[in-house]
């Protein structure tokens, strides 16, 4: 029998809504939330706001696009956390209310599991290789930067993590230096381009084999604009295609560096990166080249699944559902934390 699952995401300023028949998506509709540009991260008030205004009109379009009325939905998952609770309640209170008035099953979702199986999902008439289990994940977003040993859709440990910024955050807060709105990684990634990428050096931090630290490279970045910005008020314009490059270039030669790493020391052929950051163009060449240097084999998402998607929340309640794994009615959202084992587990 096929199957028609409904995501939904609002963990953080996306309100995206996809809709999956089997495992291919037929929709995938995401309302960015322009109104944080100006402040330099998400403000959680203005996001859950922007929430409650998208949801109906996102809901609407998901299914229009994919040609089907609200009654064809058999399952609705939606992120339970982690992330903004605002945000995160409205997703939760409208999953609920959708599903019970349909009479469907709801499957909690944690956002960040989600990202992992990204890679996962087909569109209509182009099917891609899959990975296979097990893998590596290295999940590099705005709120996460993991390394992950993967055995299986409800089998998932983490090798190493941050222990302060996550890499999409250290994207974000550089941009703010240098001016730029949010969010930044996008921005970087097009400045980048333009310049040198050893024309600054930064610092690396020195931690734990599979730990990450970003906060750190922020730091050198903001003391060596500071410090310029004293002599030459032009500095920033002069320079930020070159700081944009050699900074990127620094958080790039990080996450590489421990992913290659972890690989060999682990033994895994399966290399999948994937989360806000795996949009990076010079991240995406950079494993795809070290991963044929090396014998790995690289999966990327499409551009269109690397950020916050409801499709990677549909693809992941679809597995679940199909394991016989839903949710009740009274789950409560969280903000931190890992939780996927409590609610990607049967009974
Ligand atoms: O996965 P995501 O949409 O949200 C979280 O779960 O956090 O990731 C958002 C992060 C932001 O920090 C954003 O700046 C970063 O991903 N990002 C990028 C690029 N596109 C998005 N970072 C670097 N280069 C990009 N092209
Ligand atoms: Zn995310």
């Amino acid at each position: 029998m096929s199957l028609i699952v409904m995501g939904i995401e609002t963990s953080c300023d996306e309100t995206s809504v996809a809709i999956l028949h089997d495992d291919t998506l037929i929709s995938n509709i995401t309302a960015t939330q322009d109104v944080h540009a100006s402040y330099g991260g998400v403000v959680p008030e203005l996001a859950s706001r922007a929430h409650t205004q998208n949801i109906i009109p996102v809901i609407h379009t998901a299914l229009q696009y994919a040609n089907l009325h609200k009654k064809d939905v058999n399952v609705v998952a939606f992120t339970l956390g982690p992330g903004l609770v605002g945000s995160l309640m409205v997703g939760i209170s409208f999953a609920k209310s959708f599903a019970q008035a349909l009479n469907l099953p709801i499957v909690a979702i944690d956002h960040l599991y989600a990202h992992v199986f990204a890679s996962f999902i087909q569109f209509p008439n182009e099917k891609h290789e899959v990975p296979s289990f097990p893998f590596l994940c290295l999940t590099a977003s705005g709120g996460h930067t993991q390394l992950l040993r993967v055995k299986d859709f409800t089998d998932i440990e983490i090798i190493g993590q941050t222990i302060d910024d996550a890499a999409g955050e250290a994207f974000d807060k550089a941009a703010k230096i240098l001016g730029l709105p949010y969010p930044g990684g996008p921005l970087i990634d097009e400045l980048a381009k333009k310049g040198n990428p050893f024309y600054f050096s930064f610092p690396k931090p020195k931690v734990a084999d599979f730990q990450f630290s970003f906060s750190g490279l922020k730091t050198s970045l903001l003391y060596l604009v500071r410090d310029n910005l004293k002599d030459d008020p032009g500095f920033i314009n002069k320079y930020k295609e070159h700081l944009a490059a050699s900074y990127q270039r620094t958080i790039i030669e990080i996450l590489t560096e421990k992913t290659f790493k972890a690989a060999e020391t682990f033994g895994f052929k399966n290399i999948v990166l994937a989360g806000g950051v795996s949009a990076n163009s010079e991240l995406r060449k950079t494993f795809i080249d070290k991963g044929k240097e090396l014998g790995y084999k690289i999966y990327i998402p499409p551009l269109s699944l690397t950020t916050d998607n409801g499709a990677m929340i549909a693809f992941l309640g679809k597995i679940l559902y199909e394991r016989g794994i839903t949710s009740s009615l009274d789950v409560k959202q969280y903000a931190t934390g890992e939780k996927y084992k409590k609610y990607h587990s049967k009974g």
